[in-house]
């Protein structure tokens, strides 16, 4: 038995970075796991590779930041399963952040688009889930956030703003629904290596990063995944309405903390 068995997650853009490594490991406790993503044919497949390794998935496409899709989806997965026990909010509009300068820069589709794709998903899905959890009295979920929605930058601008909003849905729906069972807390990774990473940060960003983080790496979408399933785990029982930096310790060091090592 697996810390997860018996439970029903259902994990938002499962099919590709973060969310695909959350799918694996929360299978891997015995969690049956809902691929929610846009892209039905990469859901399919890691699926499958779940499948291979012994874990219960299922694909079930779905474009999250469109509300009757949402509706949809958490109807399938509560006729298939009866109940949803954990929700990873971790799909977002990443292909976005290629044209998310400083906020002159920025063009009002682009700014409302990313607001579509990474608030409203999140939103919506917190909002067809609840009832359920509701009703069965438990429930966990983790949006992610991100170190850009916790400090100002000079590029990025939508996506801070969307993900700074992400935090306050998380002590929204914490404060709003945890004496009824329900908790909420937020990872907010810097840096993970996943395919997207390229168009927001060429080599000298990814140089940046290394040399402000704590650590002598960057992070991987394992890293994030351990952390997303100790906080949907019972082990975080006492922990909601909190954002988790998975972040090599950049937001630990003081800002001028790589200049002084250098020097
Ligand atoms: N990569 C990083 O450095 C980094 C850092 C901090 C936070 N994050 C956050 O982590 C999360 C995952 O990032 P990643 O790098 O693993 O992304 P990724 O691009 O590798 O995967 C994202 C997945 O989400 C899916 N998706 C996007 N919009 C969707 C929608 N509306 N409906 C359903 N599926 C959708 C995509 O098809 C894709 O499979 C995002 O919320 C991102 O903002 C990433």
């Amino acid at each position: 038995m697996g810390e997860f068995t018996g439970r029903v997650a259902i994990v938002t853009g499962g099919a590709n970075g973060m969310g695909e490594r959350v799918a694996h490991t929360l299978a891997a406790g015995g969690a049956t796991v809902v691929v929610a993503d846009k892209d039905g044919e990469r859901s399919k497949l890691v699926v499958a590779e779940i499948a291979e390794a012994g874990g219960d998935a299922v694909a079930l496409p779905a474009d999250v930041s469109e509300e009757e899709q949402v509706a949809a989806l958490v109807d399938d997965v509560v006729r298939r399963y009866g109940r949803v026990d954990i929700l990873d909010n971790n799909a977002a509009a990443l292909e976005l952040t290629a044209v998310d300068p400083d906020l002159l820069g920025v063009t009002t589709d682009v700014f409302l688009g990313t607001l579509r794709g990474n608030l409203l998903g999140p939103f919506l899905c917190t909002k067809y889930v609840l009832p359920v959890m509701l009703q069965q009295g438990a429930g966990a979920i983790v949006n992610m956030a991100s170190v850009s929605g916790m400090a100002g930058e000079t590029s990025l601008t939508a996506y801070g703003v969307s993900k700074a909003a992400v935090i306050q849905l998380t002590r929204a729906t914490a404060v709003q629904y945890g004496k009824r069972g329900i908790r909420c807390n937020a990872v907010a990774p810097s840096i993970v290596l996943t395919r997207n990473t390229d168009a927001w940060a060429p080599q000298a960003v990814k140089d940046a990063y290394l040399r402000h983080n704590v650590t002598p790496y960057l992070g991987l979408p394992q890293d994030i995944a351990e952390v997303v399933a100790f906080l949907v785990s019972d082990k975080a029982r006492y922990m909601t309405g909190h954002v988790i930096p998975v972040d090599g310790g950049l937001r630990a060091a003081h800002p001028i903390a790589a200049d002084l090592r250098d020097t």
